[in-house]
This record gives C-alpha cells, sequence and structure tokens, in this order.
C-alpha cells in the first residue's frame, strides 16, 4: 500500500544538524541577527522592500489588520474577503471589530469571484451608501487570484488590496510575483506549506507607514523595535526610550531558531516549486473533465496540493475519499470549504454570496503535492481518479 502523506521529509538531515550546530553554539536566539538576514533574504526573493518575520501565517494576517486599522482608524471599515479560504484570512478582521462581507469564489481554481464582487459593490453602495474599504484576497492552493479587472476594479472604488499568500509562494500574476500587487502580503512557513520554519509567518510590504506599524505591533508596541532612523522623530517621549510603548501591540515575534531553518529552506524553494509545478501539469492534464472541475488556471500557478473537485455529489465524494485513504492517500478538505458553513461565521451577517463555495464544501478535496511527489506517483493517482465511477 501506498504511504502519499500531505507532506514528506520537509526538514533534511543537513539541516537538521545545522539546527543543532546552531543551538550548541548561538548567544542569541530571539530577534537577533538570523531573523533579520531570513526578513533579508526573503524581501531579496520576493521583490519586495520589507519583510516582517513572526511566528505564523495567522499571526501575519493579523499584523496586516491590526495595521491598517492603526493607519485608518478614523472608523470602523468594511472588508471583502473571499468565502472559501482558511479560517484565519478572516478571523483577524472579525477580531478587529470591523465588518466582513465575504464574496464567492471561481471553481475550480478558487480565484475572487468577479461577478460576486461587482455585486456586493453595488449592494453595499445601494443600501448603506457605503463602500468597502479593504479586500483581503487570498490566493488559494497556489493559485494566483489576481486579474487586471481586479486590480482596476478596486482602483476605480478606492479599495485596498491587502493579499493572503499563505498557500502560493512564488505564484505570478503578468509574471510579477503575487504578495507584490497590495499594500501588504502574508506568508506561511506551516509545515506543510511550499517551504517551512516549522511554525512561522512573513509579512511584505513595500509601503514605510505599514512596515513601522508591522514593527511595532509584532513585538508589544514597543520604540526600541523600530531601526534608529525611524526611532528618532518619536524620540521627545516622556517614558524610558527602552520600554517606550508606541501602539497597542502584541507578541508575535518568532525566534533565530525558526530563522535559520527558514534560510536554508529558501534556498530550495525555487526548485521545490519547480517540481510541484511539473507534478500539477501530470495532474490537470490527466484528470477526466467529465467526472471532475479540470479547468484550472494554470498559469502563475505555484502548485499547494492536488484540488479533487467531483461533478457528483457529496456522498459520492466521501465515499472516493474513503476510498484512496484505504489506498494509503491521506486527503484533505479544500481548507475551510464554504466559510458560511462553520459556527464561527454565525455572527457575520452580510449578503450571502457562496453558490461556488458551496460546490467546493460539497464535492471537493485535496491531496497532497510536494518535492518528495513525482510523475509516476501522479500519473498513479490520476489513474485511481478517473477510474472512480462517478455518480453512482
Ligand atoms: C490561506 C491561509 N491563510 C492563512 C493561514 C495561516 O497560516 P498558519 O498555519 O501559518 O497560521 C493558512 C494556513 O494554512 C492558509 O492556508
Amino acid at each position: 500500500m501506498k504511504s502519499w502523506k500531505l507532506m514528506n521529509n520537509a526538514i533534511t538531515p543537513a539541516q537538521r544538524q545545522r539546527l543543532s550546530d546552531f543551538v550548541l553554539t548561538a548567544d542569541r536566539f530571539s530577534q537577533g541577527d538570523e531573523v533579520r538576514r531570513f526578513e533579508e533574504q526573503w524581501s531579496e526573493w520576493q521583490g519586495c522592500k520589507y519583510s516582517v518575520f513572526c511566528n505564523s501565517g495567522s499571526s501575519a494576517n493579523f499584523l496586516i489588520v491590526q495595521a491598517m486599522k492603526e493607519l485608518h482608524s478614523d472608523t470602523n471599515h468594511l472588508w471583502i474577503a473571499p468565502a472559501t479560504t482558511w479560517a484565519t484570512t478572516v478571523s483577524p478582521i472579525m477580531m478587529s471589530g470591523q465588518a466582513l462581507q465575504l464574496c464567492d469564489v471561481t471553481i475550480p481554481s478558487m480565484n475572487l469571484c468577479l461577478d460576486s464582487f461587482k455585486q456586493i459593490l453595488y449592494q453595499h453602495k445601494r443600501s448603506f451608501g457605503a463602500r468597502p474599504k479593504f479586500l483581503f484576497l487570498a490566493h488559494l492552493l497556489g493559485f494566483n487570484s489576481m486579474s487586471d479587472e481586479l486590480i482596476h476594479l478596486c482602483d476605480e472604488n478606492n479599495i485596498t488590496i491587502l493579499e493572503d499568500c499563505c498557500e502560493s509562494h512564488g505564484a505570478t500574476f503578468s509574471g510579477k510575483k503575487i504578495g507584490n500587487f497590495g499594500r501588504a502580503s502574508s506568508f506561511s512557513f506551516y509545515y506543510g506549506h511550499h517551504m517551512t520554519t516549522i511554525e512561522g509567518g512573513m509579512v511584505c510590504t513595500d509601503d514605510e507607514e505599514v512596515y513601522e506599524k508591522l514593527l511595532l505591533i509584532r513585538s508589544h508596541g514597543l520604540l526600541r523595535e523600530l531601526p534608529p532612523y525611524m526611532q528618532v522623530k518619536y524620540k521627545d517621549q516622556k517614558v524610558d526610550e527602552n520600554f517606550t510603548f508606541m501602539v497597542p501591540g502584541y507578541n508575535m515575534r518568532s525566534t533565530d531558531f525558526n530563522a535559520v531553518l527558514g534560510q536554508m529552506q529558501l534556498k530550495q524553494l525555487d526548485k521545490h516549486n519547480e517540481i510541484r509545478r511539473d507534478n500539477f501539469g501530470v495532474f490537470a492534464n490527466g484528470l477526466d473533465k467529465d467526472k471532475f472541475y479540470t479547468d484550472f488556471k494554470v498559469e502563475g500557478n505555484s502548485s499547494f496540493c492536488f484540488p479533487v473537485i467531483t461533478k457528483s455529489t457529496r456522498g459520492d465524494t466521501l465515499a472516493l475519499r474513503k476510498h484512496l485513504e484505504s489506498q494509503g492517500v491521506e486527503t484533505r478538505p479544500i481548507i475551510a470549504g464554504n466559510l458560511y458553513e462553520h459556527p464561527f461565521m454565525n455572527r457575520v451577517n452580510q449578503y450571502r454570496h457562496d453558490k461556488n463555495a458551496e460546490v467546493i464544501h460539497q464535492n471537493g478535496f485535496y491531496i497532497g503535492n510536494n518535492h518528495a511527489v513525482d510523475a509516476g506517483d501522479v500519473t498513479w493517482l490520476v489513474e485511481k481518479l478517473n477510474a472512480w465511477k462517478g455518480k453512482q
């Protein structure tokens, strides 16, 4: 029997050795040179000015929302986010007391559905005379969700785009890495993602004002966390400069240990993404379009996994998952499916736009794609899926 896990051998023996050497010899473990080096290397890879390393992708999203709140605190704003995403794309918005409107997504690439987005703009304007201020766009499962039309709509309606790239490291739109289109973007380095720091996340931005808020909020709100050139303008504070708290902050720092791993993993990222992309090509080309949704947005994809969305019923889909699990293939739902199906959404009371999200919820699941998977494995998987009888 196969043993096809979501992720395999993400940390190599050489990397484990280097980590143990670091523990034995280092004299600084938090906010030291390794964190700074990792942030610099990540900025170079991502092609952005500033990167802020934190302890998870969820914290990265939280930092982004709080930074926007600090910079636009005149009132509570309306945020739009996809109806299918991970819970912690939207939780920080809800926790900050701001309004949330979910927008449907497309099948099978989970891009923001532009028809739904346009209706939402119209509905809010008609009912409340209000416009959404922020779009927290999530590029899911490695598919880029950016489009010229979306950029145009946001420009026209004065909507600030933030990007959740936690599942899409290295995905591109028009040849440019996603995460560089919005005012800030987030990445996750959780174990099952394109690269890992075990737990960890990064926020990227080109905006110095946003960068300043991210640094403060990541670390208790402390003035001394800012680079000296930024501290200067606040120097007349009447409290000790070591412990001057500038904004309500938290502790979302990671450690130098995790940053050492991040630097090593980053060196492999492009190579691993290429393997994932090639695997995904075999999957997308081989899948039976009568049984599954196969019209994937392949361009710019940085595959996270193999999404399977059946054209059958939920019962049949669950039976297929069970069959694959019995063959040693681990499966998961397509992240949160339809967020509206989850109890925590009971408190979100806006226009409902989740038709496609519901199909994904009922008939979707995914299988891990990682650098240990090869074309032979994918062919085996595709044959298994295509041999499935479909609707019973
Ligand atoms: C789209 C998305 N956003 C945010 C997160 C949160 O990342 P983390 O697990 O590092 O907190 C995830 C996690 O998988 C995710 O898939």
